[in-house]
């Protein structure tokens, strides 16, 4: 059985792919430069862009389960030539904003819920993987942590992020075994850290003391306008971190429930990712 991990250059599509490897399995992996990919021995690489449904038909020739990425651009296509392939599962990285109660208000939610709603009316089987933070979102901090600081709005917002090896077991685990079809599942870490406690797992783990410098809303606003996103979406995000200081992020046992283990803890993501910060 061949699994079609897309997105392989990415965090989370090396972690499936990684798990899938270690797991014996056939795995294709692909990307928009395939010649871009560094992947294991073994592991086949091709092209694939999901905005272009045009050059999928190769990408899914013999493939029955597919780790996807969300990409509203050419999900239709995709999904016919999922169909056309004899593809039996798919598990989607959505997002957990769809599981909002106010996701109808959410640009985010509604992006990644055209493509849930694609593939729950396609023929073969979906799993939605709905994590809240990704622990890769402090990666952003590389440059100001180079300067000894954390900038951060609302640095007392609490989230259970989560690390992208426990989204790489979870979806590897569905993908090998056919589980979970038709289901919506909501991930997290296994508990709320504040990103000032963070920041201060990342200086003892780095060996190098952090300061933590609270950067205004419009601050925080500017910064994420600069790195191109578009204008909508900082202050949703906004929001949604100051609600998370009065409330934590929703915390589930969903990647145990799945792997059998435990979620990974934010200091393990650190130590994992020391060389990141160096
Ligand atoms: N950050 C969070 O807290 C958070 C929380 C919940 C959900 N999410 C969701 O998680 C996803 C990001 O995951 P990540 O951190 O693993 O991302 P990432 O490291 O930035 O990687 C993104 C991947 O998407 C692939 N990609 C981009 N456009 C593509 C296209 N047109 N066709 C095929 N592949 C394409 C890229 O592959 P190539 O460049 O090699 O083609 C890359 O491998 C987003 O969908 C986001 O909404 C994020």
């Amino acid at each position: 059985m061949t699994t079609l991990v897309t997105g392989a250059s990415g965090h989370v599509g090396r972690a499936v792919l990684d798990a899938l490897v270690a797991a014996g399995q056939d795995v294709r992996a692909s990307s928009r430069d395939a010649a871009t990919l560094d992947v294991p021995d073994g592991v086949a690489k091709v092209s694939a862009d999901l905005e272009d449904p045009s050059t999928l038909e190769s990408a899914l020739d013999g493939v029955e389960s597919v780790f996807l990425y969300t990409q509203r651009q050419g999900i239709d296509g995709f999904v016919k030539a999922a169909e056309a392939a004899g593809v039996r599962h798919v598990v989607l990285l959505s997002s957990g904003a769809t599981l909002e109660p106010k996701s109808a208000r959410s640009r985010i939610a509604r992006l990644h819920r055209v493509v849930e709603e694609a593939l729950i009316a396609a023929p073969f089987a979906e799993t939605l993987l709905n994590p809240g933070s990704f622990a890769t979102n402090t990666l952003g901090w590389r440059a100001d942590i180079a300067e000894g600081v954390v900038r951060t709005p609302y640095p007392d917002s609490r989230v259970g992020a989560i690390h992208e090896r426990d989204l790489g077991d979870v979806a590897a685990k569905i993908l090998i075994d056919g589980s979970h079809a038709g289901e919506a599942l909501q991930l997290s870490g296994p508990e709320p850290v504040s990103f000032r406690e963070q920041a201060a797992i990342l200086a003892d783990v780095l060996g190098r003391p952090l300061r933590v410098e609270e950067l205004t809303p419009e601050q925080a606003a500017e910064r994420m306008a600069a790195l191109g996103w578009p204008p909508e979406v900082p202050p949703e995000i906004l929001r949604a971190i100051e609600r998370t200081t009065r409330e934590p992020s929703m915390v589930t046992d969903v990647v145990r429930e799945v792997t059998g283990h435990t979620p990974r803890t934010f200091r393990q993501w650190a130590e994992d990712h020391r060389a990141d910060f160096a």
